[in-house]
């Protein structure tokens, strides 16, 4: 489950999660020059919104969908009635994977093996969290949760159960929103806010 790796126990609070990623070291990208990002929000939310990995900005701030993707995702989470507050809001992946290039980090989308070894760290924050409902942003986040690689257009619109009992959604990745333009922005905006919306419906 983790690509073979002991991970050691299982931390039994969130705190102890948040320490225990920081000196994480079980894949190479915890080698970079980051830190890792603890996913945040309410010990006892109703919602966990996943993301890939932390971006430039988050890694900088130390706070998940801080940056660019994640003023999408609030504009978004807003318009569907969602209190991104009232969500735990974390990423498939705790650290930043990136190449230098200049003064520049450029994100690197993390190998599928990397997902799996984090998913170890995914899992504690399910176990503590507990969610009724997930929203998985785009294909790494998925992979985090389903522990296999899934199609968004063909899983999107239809929640997944996992084990556990939680049910799964599946939507695109902000950032995939913000490399369209014209109709295609405009045809995946409306597939996302849809998405979001049926996450509301679920939370009632
Ligand atoms: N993209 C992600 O997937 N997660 C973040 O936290 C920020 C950008």
């Amino acid at each position: 489950e983790t690509g073979g790796k002991d991970m050691g126990d299982k931390p039994g609070t969130l705190d102890a999660v948040g320490e225990a990623i920081a000196r994480c070291r079980a894949c190479p990208i915890g080698e970079l020059e980051n830190r890792a990002v603890m996913g945040e929000g309410p010990r006892t939310a109703p919602l966990m919104i996943v993301g890939e990995q932390p971006g430039d900005q988050e890694d900088v701030k130390g706070r998940p969908f801080v940056g660019p993707a994640g003023q999408l995702l609030d504009e978004y989470l807003e318009r569907a009635g969602i209190d991104r507050g009232e969500a735990y809001v974390t990423n498939a992946v705790k650290h930043f994977k990136y190449v230098p290039r200049g003064k520049r980090r450029l994100h690197q989308s993390p190998a599928a093996k990397e997902i799996d070894t984090c998913r170890w760290w995914l899992e504690a924050e399910r176990d503590l969290v507990k969610p009724r409902v997930i929203l998985a942003l785009g294909a790494s986040a998925a992979r985090g949760l389903l522990g296999r690689t899934v199609s968004i257009s063909k899983v999107r619109g239809e929640p997944m159960p996992l084990e556990g009992g939680a049910e799964l959604w599946v939507t695109a990745h902000p950032s995939y929103l913000l490399r369209l333009d014209g109709d295609a922005r405009e045809k995946q905006a409306a597939l996302f806010a849809a998405d979001l919306a049926a996450v509301k419906e679920r939370l009632a």
